[in-house]
């Protein structure tokens, strides 16, 4: 998808699409937001919409005749040029020239098939199928259409076609289910469209894990000690699934292996849901021969109740419980032994320490046969299981010419949110591999 910008001189050119959805009355909000913020902005409507919200309140919003019918009085319809001369044309292809980025929000199930499928039979969709700028598609729906394996194909074609999404949030519906479904708010989905502005280099830049496959771990396990109790621990997930995203953004195939978390499952990602460490172990051992890349950011129980209770462990006036654990299998020193010599799969582990960070880490790294570990400390400021940042030490096998004694190679990062930090990651991983298959071939 070409980037057009706004060179700065004259306000940026918002296209909004509104489709036919309760949701339709929240696009009123974005489109006045949008105009007082600066943006110079059109409405097209599909015909559905225009029975949630009167066109009448978008030509009021933007200061501009909203777009509905594809041929308004006639064949051809006057429009205004870039340079405010009045013309004639098929205006439909104007609007798609004029627009710095097309937004479409609330996007119906059914408009986001007809854009999958290259479907133009109306003004809205004809129009997008014309716009070469960036398109940024917020969904609104019902949870089962949404959820509904065609639903989830046509998102998924859609990025890789190049449209950008705004993920609907999870919360009760208009038609009383509860689920994901609800349109992003107005609020939201105005940083995504700033985001595709800022985005310069994402625009022009090659995928770096196009058609790589990537594995990650992600969240905590839970190993169960009787029918109602469990060992587990402070992991929320939100590194592996920012992970997990970054890498689908970044062109891979995604597939997550989650522990339980109450994170929604990330769009366009395989997600496979375990609960104990052997469960992880069974999804990882699978799925690891067919990786390019693995990151294992989840925290595993090292260890469980060799037999969970059938029955509830009762107190029957104990003071002390004394529980025998044995010790859970380690996936990632497993996938350290088996990856492939040739250099052409990455593995890269994580390690949360309280003390000894460096040292503990680069042990790891050497024990578990990684090419990168990623370390953080739970003391650190902005470090840890629930943050939406972290603050961390990546760790590369020493680089034997340049430094003969010592651990690993080192790099400190400062404070980053997990979803930029994830980016990086990814970065060092699709380097790290770039290098190793040149070094083989
Ligand atoms: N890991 C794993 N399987 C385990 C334990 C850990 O795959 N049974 C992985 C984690 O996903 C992480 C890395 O190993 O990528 C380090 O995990 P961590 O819990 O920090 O270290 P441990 O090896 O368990 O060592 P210790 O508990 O002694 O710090």
């Amino acid at each position: 998808m070409s980037a057009k910008h706004s060179s700065g001189t004259r306000p940026r050119h918002i296209l909004l699409g509104v489709t036919g959805s309760i949701a339709a009355f929240k696009a009123c909000q974005l489109a006045s937001n949008l105009t007082k913020h600066g943006n110079e902005v059109r409405v097209m409507m599909t015909d559905a919409a225009t029975r949630f919200v009167g066109p009448v309140t978008f030509d009021s919003l933007t200061h501009t005749a909203t777009r509905t019918a594809m041929f308004p009085a006639s064949e051809y319809a006057t429009y205004t040029d870039g340079f405010g001369e009045a013309r004639v044309g098929v205006s439909h292809i104007e609007d798609a020239k004029w627009a710095d980025a097309v937004v479409i929000a609330p996007a119906t199930a059914n408009v986001i098939a007809k854009f999958a499928a290259g479907i133009a039979d109306d003004y809205l969709t004809s129009t997008v199928l014309a716009a070469t700028c960036p398109k940024l598609v917020c969904p609104a729906m019902n949870v089962h259409m949404y959820e509904n394996p065609v639903t989830q194909r046509n998102i998924a074609e859609c990025r890789e076609l190049g449209f950008r999404f705004v993920d609907p949030t999870s919360g009760l519906l208009a038609c009383q289910d509860v689920g994901k479904g609800r349109l992003a708010e107005p609020e939201d989905i105005e940083r995504a469209i700033d985001a595709l502005f800022d985005d310069d280099a994402d625009d022009a830049a090659p995928m770096p894990l196009r058609d790589l496959e990537v594995l990650v771990t992600a969240g905590p396990t839970q190993e169960p000690l009787d029918p109602v109790r469990y060992l587990t621990n402070h992991s929320t997930g939100k590194m592996g699934y920012a992970l997990a995203e970054a890498a689908r953004d970044m062109g891979a195939h995604v597939t997550l292996v989650s522990g339980p978390v109450s994170l929604d499952a990330p769009e366009g990602v395989d997600v496979v849901d375990v609960t104990t460490a052997r469960d992880m172990f069974a999804a990882v051992s699978e799925r690891f021969p067919g990786a390019d890349i693995t990151v294992m950011a989840a925290a595993v129980g090292d260890f469980r109740a060799e037999t969970a209770s059938p029955q509830k462990i009762k107190k029957h006036g104990r003071t002390t419980l004394t529980l025998e654990l044995v010790s859970n299998p380690d996936i990632l020193a497993w996938a350290g032994e088996h990856k492939r010599t040739d250099g052409s799969q990455v593995l890269c582990g994580f390690a949360m320490e309280t003390e000894h960070l460096v040292e503990n880490a680069a042990r790891k790294l050497a024990e578990k046969h990684c090419d990168m570990l990623v370390a953080n400390n739970l003391r650190d400021p902005g470090a840890g299981f629930a943050t939406d940042t972290n603050v961390v030490t990546i760790l590369t096998p020493p680089d034997d010419v340049d430094h003969d004694h010592s651990i690993a190679d080192i790099e400190r990062i400062g404070r980053m949110p997990k979803t930029g930090l994830a980016r990086l990651i990814l970065d060092r991983l699709a380097a790290l591999r770039g290098a190793n298959t040149l070094q083989a071939a």
